[in-house]
């Protein structure tokens, strides 16, 4: 098979039939089990994170002050405008892969390679933020057991000097990465009871924290005005992160059609209630200047003396963190075996262990960057590298439905995204504003990072591409007969 013009091989789309067929081969077997409700809970435990636990704190005593509470509003109606395009194409291409697969199926492959590249900023890049809040709540547990680690292996947020690492946060990938080295099979059980434990954690800051709110606290609202609100809100997009999640498990859902889109909307707007609750309450408590960076909750509890409830929190917010974190590693793994698979990263990414049957390769890899990333740097800088990549992919995942929409009309959608082109829309500007009101730092990391990504694909990943050397592959065809052909 001769190889396409470079120029007809980066708009290459990969036909929607080779996505299932890849699909049906690996999940044989794979039991459909999972229903509306259970996605939901999926989508609550990997998106309740750091995000709330850590960063509403960064955010507001740097940014936004109390008006957090909008920022969380502003952030989470962007992501609610991703979330409706998401859940269209989870819906019509319910397969893993998520926004790398429904890329290549409509973009063509550069701009697929470009997702799949920028996804190792959500999933690797922000484990490494999880890592670090976790690590910062496992030390207020220790604290209250009258443990202080040296600071030299306690990297706080405030550090950042001397060369301190964090070494819980360290010892923490490594110990994930090797669970899912030797392979975790996802139960749903044990995720609906840590999510359990974290909500219950959440629901005890809303209703406690409630009785220790001083009005005054909220007062000035808007401390640095809208573009701290806007500022606060790039940082604490990083708390939405993750109900993409729910659709890399359509491959286990009864029927997934109807509750992918449940269950992704469902998990985004218990979070959103959630989050603006959580960030009153927390600005109501204590001056948004005092408010601790590295353990805001928890903290807020301390600082009001109910120091066993802060131990409460620290406990549920040590164990969702440990849930997102898994979530987000398996991700990681997931997305550079789909992409070697298809010949962009070279075939180790896809060697599948002969005796663990997991793809060991990535896992390790990925633990040990993740793992060096989270021991290094502070939580802030790596959150927000892991915004402009995600806010990145959310753009790309928009425009796609337009561009879906336009190419292949006829096509059964299961779910239709309401009101387009004005969601999409609305998602690509939300997304692009909250891209910009990130630092200068953060666009210079992000823009090196794009570009180590394209002399990977210019250099690599277009000499072995499988599906520019596929029959299959001409524009349009194959979506439309795949679709008809599994019933779409
Ligand atoms: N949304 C996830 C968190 O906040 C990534 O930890």
């Amino acid at each position: 098979m001769s190889k396409p013009s470079l120029s007809r091989q980066v708009v290459k789309r990969k036909p929607v039939a080779m996505l299932l067929a890849e699909a049906a081969s690996e999940s044989g077997g794979l039991k459909r089990a999972l229903g509306a409700l259970d996605l939901t809970l999926l989508g609550i435990g990997a998106i309740v994170g750091a995000g709330i636990f850590v960063l509403t704190g960064v955010a507001a005593a740097k940014y936004a002050g109390p008006a957090i509470t909008l920022s969380f509003v502003v952030s989470g109606f962007a992501c609610a405008m991703a979330a409706l395009c998401y859940a269209e194409f989870a819906a019509m291409i319910p397969i893993a892969g998520s926004a790398y697969s429904y890329s290549y199926a409509t973009m063509g492959e550069l701009v697929a390679w470009v997702i799949g590249w920028d996804l190792v900023l959500e999933y690797a890049v922000g484990a490494a933020a999880v890592a670090v809040g976790w690590s910062g709540y496992l030390q207020v547990i220790l604290k209250g057991f009258g443990i202080t680690l040296p600071a030299a292996i306690a990297h706080a947020y405030s550090a950042g000097s001397g060369g301190a690492v964090d070494l819980p946060a360290l010892i923490i990938v490594m110990i994930i990465s090797g669970v899912l080295y030797v392979g975790i099979s996802e139960s749903a059980r044990i995720n609906s009871i840590i999510v359990a434990i974290k909500l219950a954690a959440v629901a005890l800051v809303i209703i406690v924290g409630a009785f220790y709110v001083r009005p005054h606290n909220w007062s000035p609202f808007f401390p640095m005005g809208w573009s701290g609100v806007m500022k606060g809100a790039a940082v604490i997009f990083f708390a939405y992160i993750g109900f993409d999640a729910v659709s890399t498990a359509a491959e286990e859902v009864v029927d997934p059609q109807r509750d992918l889109p449940i269950g992704i909307l469902a998990s985004l707007l218990v979070c959103t209630l959630l989050y603006i609750l959580v960030a009153g309450v927390l600005t109501g408590m204590v001056p948004a200047r005092m408010i601790d960076l590295n353990a805001p909750l928890a903290s807020a509890f301390v600082q009001r003396g109910l120091n066993v409830l802060s131990g409460v929190i620290s406990l549920g917010a040590v164990a969702g963190l440990t849930s997102v974190l898994l979530v987000l590693l398996l991700g990681q793994s997931r997305v550079f075996f789909a992409v070697s698979r298809d010949g962009l990263l070279p075939p180790a990414f896809s060697r599948v262990h002969p005796r663990f049957r997991t793809p060991y390769v990535p896992t390790i890899l990925t633990g040990i960057a993740v793992a060096i990333t989270a021991a290094l740097l502070p939580i802030q800088d790596i959150a927000e590298l892991t915004n402009i990549g995600t806010l990145f992919a959310f753009v790309l995942v928009c425009t796609g439905l337009m561009i879906l929409r336009w190419i292949e009309p006829q096509m059964r959608r299961p779910f239709r995204t309401p009101l387009v082109p004005l969601v999409p829309i609305l998602g690509v500007i939300f997304c692009v504003y909250l891209m910009a009101s990130l630092p200068g730092i953060t666009w210079a990391r992000f823009l090196v990072w794009m570009a180590v990504g394209f002399l990977i694909y210019f250099g690599y990943g277009r000499y072995h591409s499988r599906v520019a050397s596929s029959a299959d592959s001409e524009l349009g065809s194959g979506v439309a007969r795949s679709s008809r052909g599994r019933g779409l």
